[in-house]
């Protein structure tokens, strides 16, 4: 059994291995291609897709949609598969600041087109881009206070539809899961160290309420997940989609 640390505040001074720049490049590689496996494991988009994305898509009129802080790209293309196979019309793109996620994400098949830049959110408002929906996966728990606000109002900013930002719930019960199944699952990688490193920095839900801006919703999903949602006032529903960031 594992030494469980104190899980009753979040660990904010604790870093991910994967956040330093100079961390081994291969383990990196691996640990996005790895994201993959814990993200269907753990996240749940698949059901945030059926119960939130889903029903607002249409067969003939193109969506678009946003996922900040993309990493190695799986959730992104996840979406866009599952759009086209239910025959919907979604354009997906993927942007992460750190240029090592985006090689990740651009060495995978990609077959349903979703396109990936190197880019923070900042310059996408620079540019007066407006998106449909604006997702994020384990990005939240990564931020200072400050840089949760600004990347808050950057996603008010983007979002003419849906925002949706699904992180980690912090529980004592969450991290002996995690630190059990990763005793074989994941190896080579920064999947396991990290992964609990992530669960301390993680927000509870009541935690999460307080951080976040005012217009924001926040709701536990089970098992040990947050979803921060913000839905776009009517009149930002009606400006012009300009989403395909390329
Ligand atoms: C743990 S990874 C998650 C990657 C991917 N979303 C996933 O779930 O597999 C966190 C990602 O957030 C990105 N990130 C960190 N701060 C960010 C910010 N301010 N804006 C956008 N992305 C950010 C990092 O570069 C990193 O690739």
């Amino acid at each position: 059994m594992p030494v469980l640390p104190d899980l009753r505040k979040r660990a904010v001074t604790a870093r991910e291995l994967m956040d330093d720049p100079d961390c081994d490049p291969q383990l990196l590689a691996r640990t996005f291609e790895q994201f993959q496996g814990v993200n269907r494991l753990v996240a749940g988009w698949k059901g945030t897709y059926r119960e939130r994305i889903r029903p607002l898509l249409s067969a003939t009129t193109p969506s678009t949609l946003i996922d900040v802080g993309c990493g190695g790209g799986d959730i992104a293309r996840d979406l866009a598969r599952w759009a086209r196979r239910d025959g919907l019309l979604l354009e997906v793109t993927g942007i992460d600041p750190d240029p090592r996620a985006i090689a990740a994400a651009t060495r995978a098949p990609n077959p349903d087109g979703v396109t990936f830049l190197t880019l923070d959110s900042s310059a996408l408002v620079d540019r007066a881009f407006r998106f449909d929906f604006v997702i994020s996966n384990h990005v939240l728990h990564h931020l200072s206070p400050q840089q949760l606000t600004d990347l808050l109002i950057d996603c008010e900013l983007l979002c003419r539809g849906l925002s949706i930002h699904s992180d980690i719930r912090r529980s004592r019960l969450a991290y002996l899961e995690y630190w059990a199944a990763t005793l074989v699952l994941f190896r080579g990688s920064f999947v396991r160290q990290d992964g609990l490193t992530s669960i301390r920095r993680s927000y509870t839900t009541p935690e999460l309420r307080v951080a976040a801006r005012r217009e924001w919703n926040v709701e536990s999903q089970a098992p040990f997940r947050n979803l921060l949602t913000y839905a776009a006032s009517a009149a930002a529903r009606e400006t012009e989609p300009s989403g395909t960031a390329d």
